[in-house]
């Protein structure tokens, strides 16, 4: 498999007031190749979404100061300046936001939304942007396209509105996504439906993924390999169904323990570790 994203001792260091600093994420090193899966789980607050925005470059100097090696397709993301990062990010890799209620404008329609993004990537007229909207919201599972496209955020539900945030990160079609908790904030069934969608259009088009969650039963969907983060640092990583079967670290443990077992048991066809 082909490295895509190569990371070599990542520090974030969050400026605090005077000379304090909270030193968010710790000597992370990790590699996702072409088409792969790759699980980041820990509990809130170790640091992921912290990577997450440290892989985009959208962390400014004055905020945090990142250190270590980012590679994505051979070239090093950390010696790019803001223009080049741009460029990279929505094609290359994209995210998809936490939440997607602080990702969307309240006053701006649907389609408009997304097409903002192309726009932002592609050197092509508005009118070819909103068409291309159209077809990206499409992609994402919706079959009354027209009515999400003329409606607010606040006209759809959760779900709706977190397939919108992944329409977004999908529209310039990137390598990897990043996609940050995406389920989070839904119930059962729409969690379901937003992670068998990213498991369909992760097959039909082999991106990479960078699933970020908390909770193993997400994991176990979608994830080939895991990675598990304790207070910014990686405590332990390596393929799914052997983590899962034989989790060395205690936090890894401890995290598997709060799942719900039978139900992911019997996803994985194989025992839980009580
Ligand atoms: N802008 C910021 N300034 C200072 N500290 C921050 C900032 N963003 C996050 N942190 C801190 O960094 C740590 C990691 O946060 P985060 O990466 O968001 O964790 P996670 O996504 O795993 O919940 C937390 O202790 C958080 O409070
Ligand atoms: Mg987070």
């Amino acid at each position: 498999m082909q490295v895509l994203l190569r990371v070599k001792d990542l520090n974030v260091s969050y400026r605090g007031t005077g000379a304090s600093q909270h030193d968010a994420v710790q000597n992370v090193s990790f590699e996702i190749g072409e088409g792969e899966v790759l699980g980041l789980m820990g509990e809130s607050g170790c640091g992921k979404t912290s990577i997450a925005l440290a892989l985009l470059g959208l962390l400014s100097v004055e905020q945090a100061r990142v250190s270590g090696s980012i590679q994505f397709r051979g070239e090093e993301l950390l010696a790019k300046d803001a223009r080049a990062l741009r460029a990279i990010r929505g094609t290359g890799i994209s995210l998809a936001f936490q939440e997607p209620e602080l990702a969307l404008s309240p006053v701006m329609k649907i389609r408009d939304q997304v097409a903002e993004v192309i726009h932002a990537h592609n050197d092509c007229a508005w009118e070819r942007c909103r068409a291309e909207a159209e077809l990206a919201l499409a992609r994402v599972g919706f079959s009354d396209v027209r009515r999400i496209c003329s409606a607010y955020a606040h006209q759809l539900s959760g779900g709706q509105r977190q397939r919108v945030v992944l329409a977004q990160a999908l529209a310039c079609k990137p390598a990897l996504l990043i996609a940050d908790e995406p389920a989070a904030a839904l119930d059962a069934r729409s969690q379901g439906e937003i992670l068998a969608l990213l498991g369909k259009l992760q097959r039909e088009s082999r991106i990479s993924i960078l699933l970020i969650s908390h909770a193993p039963e997400v994991q176990a969907t979608l994830a080939d390999r895991l990675m598990v983060m304790a207070s910014g640092r990686i405590v332990e990583q390596g393929p799914f169904e052997q983590l899962y079967r034989n989790p060395s670290h205690a936090c890894t443990q401890a995290m598997l323990r709060t799942a719900a077992p039978a139900s992911v048991a019997a996803d994985m066809d194989f025992e839980m570790v009580t």
